[in-house]
Order: structure tokens, then C-alpha cells, then sequence
């Protein structure tokens, strides 16, 4: 019996990998190497400090941790600028028919996210009112593949894995949710995201009962 649906935010709900594409390019680029959208799609699901790390190693560049930490500080400055202009019509295609029938079947939903900027695009996308539990990436010590935002989450949530989904669009994501125990549906690609339970196209046409009757098979 599902009682709770947990959802990743980047990739899930809305598609933020194109500003951090741009504020990556631009840190590259003034650090003298260019970044591909290829490498981009390295960095889904992966922390801000940990995605700094591979970009420098990418562009053979090395920095002190002072300068790492100013680095991801320009860096995030340049994608705020980008997601605070933001609004609802961002929110990929239908997910907030999904959310409204999830609200109006009483299932519990919460954010479980890598990002430190989750709670601002969840108010930038008006979603804040479904979404009582947020977990993002400064309420962890440990980031994915460990489970613990998922964790968090749930207990948050007052619900256990094994009674909740979880979304996600990153290798790394879906790792999380199966080593939490929770029921994992991949979006996206089934070629990157083949471990989970069930992989989606996107949210649009999705029914609660038909998902769960297809993880109950999965697992069978
Ligand atoms: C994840 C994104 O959700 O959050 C990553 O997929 C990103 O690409 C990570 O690096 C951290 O985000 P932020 O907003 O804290 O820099
Ligand atoms: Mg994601």
C-alpha cells in the first residue's frame, strides 16, 4: 500500500540541468577550457562541490579548497540569477495533475533533492503547498547514491520506504532508493536508469493505481 510519493527535484519536476549547463560553461570557459553538454549530464543528481571537483579534473585545472569554495560560490551565483526567474511554467508536463490526484487520494509527498537551492525553485514553481517536507542538499552529510535525503524524507513524512516511491532521474538516485528500500521509478531514459522498478517517459497521463499495480509486478 503506497502512502507516500518522494520526488528528486532537477530532472523530476522541472528541467534546471540547462542553467546549471550555462553557469558551468561560464565558470569553464573563464577558467580557460570549454564544458560539453555531455559532461553536463555527468553532473545530474551529483552535489555542487562534488560536480566542481569533476569539472576542474575535466579541465585538468587544480585549486585550494579556499578557491573551490569561491569557485562554487560564482558558480551558484550565475544559476540563481537564472532559476529566480523562474516561474510555475516551468513545471514539466503533467506533473501537477499527477500532484492534485495524489493530494486528492491523501498520499504524503515530499521533496528529496541533491540541490541546496531546492527551496527557493519549489517557491519559484508556486509547488510549496504540496510539499510540507523539503530535504535538500543542506540537510544531509551524505549524498546520493546513500539514501539518507530519501531517509530523511520518509521519516519526515512519518512513513517507511517500503510504502513509498520514490522519483528520480539519476543513476545515482535510483541507487539511493533501492539501497533505502523504497519502491523506485526511474524518469527518463530506461538505458541509464534500467535498476529502477519501473522507468517513465515523464508524468503526463500517469495514473497512481496503474504505477503501483506495475512496481507490485516488478518486485513480484
Ligand atoms: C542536483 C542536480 O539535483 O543538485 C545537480 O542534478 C546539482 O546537477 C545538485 O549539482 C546540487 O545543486 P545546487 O543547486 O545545490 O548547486
Ligand atoms: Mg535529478
Amino acid at each position: 500500500m503506497i502512502k507516500a510519493c518522494i520526488f528528486d527535484l532537477d530532472g523530476v519536476i522541472v528541467d534546471t540541468a540547462k542553467y546549471h549547463f550555462i553557469a558551468w560553461r561560464q565558470l569553464a570557459n573563464q577558467l580557460g577550457f570549454d564544458f560539453t553538454k555531455e559532461y553536463n549530464e555527468k553532473l545530474k543528481g551529483i552535489s555542487r562541490m562534488d560536480s566542481l571537483n569533476l569539472v576542474l579534473s575535466w579541465g585538468g585545472v587544480q585549486k585550494s579548497e579556499e578557491e573551490k569554495i569561491a569557485l562554487a560560490t560564482e558558480k551558484n551565483e550565475v544559476y540563481r540569477s537564472y532559476i529566480l526567474q523562474m516561474d510555475k511554467r516551468e513545471i514539466l508536463p503533467g506533473v501537477l495533475p499527477f500532484l492534485e490526484d495524489l493530494r486528492a487520494r491523501g498520499i504524503k509527498m515530499a521533496i528529496g533533492s541533491a540541490s541546496k537551492n531546492a527551496p527557493t525553485i519549489i517557491t519559484q514553481l508556486d509547488l510549496a503547498e504540496y510539499f510540507p517536507v523539503i530535504i535538500d542538499g543542506s540537510k544531509v552529510s551524505r549524498s546520493k547514491p546513500d539514501p539518507e535525503v530519501f531517509l530523511k524524507a520518509a521519516s519526515e513524512l512519518e512513513v517507511k520506504p517500503k510504502e513509498s516511491i520514490v522519483f528520480e532521474d539519476a543513476e545515482a538516485g535510483i541507487e539511493a532508493a533501492i539501497s533505502g528500500g523504497f519502491y523506485p521509478v526511474g524518469v527518463g531514459d530506461p538505458k541509464i536508469l534500467g535498476e529502477a522498478s519501473v522507468v517513465i517517459a515523464g508524468f503526463e497521463g500517469l495514473k497512481l493505481e496503474e504505477l503501483s499495480e506495475r512496481l507490485l509486478a516488478a518486485v513480484k
